[in-house]
């Protein structure tokens, strides 16, 4: 029994934040941020707004599209790095905002690849026979976490939610293959080094900013050049497919040269990439499903096309899945 996505909703907050006002904020251009990154603006929550509220949006419109009942559902599983609190869980706090009853979820930290472990994680349950309706939902408040005194980081994020319903396949559609991947050796060059139990949050922490994200970008981007690029091509590969066979790829939108060089290296053609960074920079765990979201709006994906997507991020994490589209 295959899993598959058979419905799909995203939620991105008003608040525009642009590279002019990033001009006005840090020793930054317009022209930098497009240039080596591909963004224009990024979307910031509203006071007081946090994940939890963004995801049950999510929730509600994924509820809404596939004509399911709140009580129907069996697990929620959110993939975020921002949860509201490190407890509960954000998948508490919507189960709440729902009122579903019937339901039991957890929260699942893999950064940027977060949303591929969720789908991963929640296909497997799907797969198993006991579970028939999953929620998985990506979900970041960035905003929360950055330092908007530094260039280096404040550029390249934005707040965001996307999310799909999990549910066993009729037609054999669903997931075909995926590629997962770890290595904790990368965890200095991206990270959130304070408020955990290394580190708890003291005058001393909040002093020395390590409540805020760090990232030693370059390190990074070799890594993400080559990991998305070997997994994006290892997984097509093994499934017989070539880069003219994917109707869509949808990457991790982190930057837009990395992005590039992983479809080239594919020979998937720019018209069947999707690019959403420029509109809303790098929303974590919620870029994959916020295109999925598109792609499936504005009709780019129909039932039967091969879809590709592939992602990295801290830890250093990575993932790639394959998947069938339709119910
Ligand atoms: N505006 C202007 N200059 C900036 C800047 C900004 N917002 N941010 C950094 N710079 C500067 C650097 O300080 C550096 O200056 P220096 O040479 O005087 O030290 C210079 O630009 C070049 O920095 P470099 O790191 O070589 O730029 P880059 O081409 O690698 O681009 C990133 C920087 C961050 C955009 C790029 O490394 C990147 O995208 N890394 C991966 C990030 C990522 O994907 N993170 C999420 C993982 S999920």
């Amino acid at each position: 029994m295959k899993a598959t996505i058979t419905a799909t909703a995203k939620y991105l907050p008003k608040r525009v934040l642009s590279n002019f006002d990033l001009e006005k904020m840090v020793d930054t251009s317009d022209e930098w941020i497009r240039t080596r990154t591909g963004i224009k603006t990024r979307r910031l929550v509203s006071e007081g707004q946090a994940s939890a509220d963004m995801a049950t949006e999510v929730a509600k419109i994924l509820l809404e599209r596939s004509n399911t009942d709140k009580n129907e559902i069996d697990l929620i599983i959110i993939a975020t790095v921002t949860p509201d609190t490190m407890f509960p869980s954000t998948a508490a706090r919507v189960q709440h905002k729902l009122d579903a009853q019937n339901c039991w979820g957890f929260d699942l930290s893999g950064a940027c690849t977060g949303f591929l472990y969720a789908l991963e994680t929640g296909a497997k349950f799907i797969e198993s026979g006991k579970y028939k309706k999953v929620m998985i939902i990506g979900v970041d408040t960035m905003s929360s976490i950055i330092d908007y005194t530094d260039r280096n980081t404040c550029v390249l994020f934005g707040d965001g939610a996307g999310g799909v319903l999990l549910e066993p396949s009729k037609n054999n559609n669903g997931i075909i293959d995926s590629i997962l991947g770890i290595d904790g050796a990368g965890g200095d060059s991206l990270i959130l080094p304070g408020g955990g139990s290394l580190h708890p949050a003291s005058a001393d922490t909040i002093k020395k900013k390590m409540h805020y994200v760090y990232q030693d970008g370059k390190t990074v981007f070799k890594f993400a050049v080559k990991g998305m690029a070997d997994i994006s091509s290892d997984i097509l590969k093994r499934n017989n497919f070539t880069g003219d066979d994917v109707k869509l790829f949808i990457p991790h939108q982190a930057n837009k040269r990395i992005i590039d060089a992983t479809a080239k290296r594919c020979n998937i053609p720019d018209e069947h990439v999707l690019i959403n960074i420029d509109k809303y920079g790098n929303t974590t765990a919620a870029t994959i499903p916020i295109g999925m979201d598109e792609a499936v709006s504005d009709g780019t994906i129909k039932d039967g096309d091969l879809v590709l997507t592939a992602s990295f991020g801290a830890g250093f994490t990575w993932g790639s899945m394959l998947i069938r589209w339709g119910k």
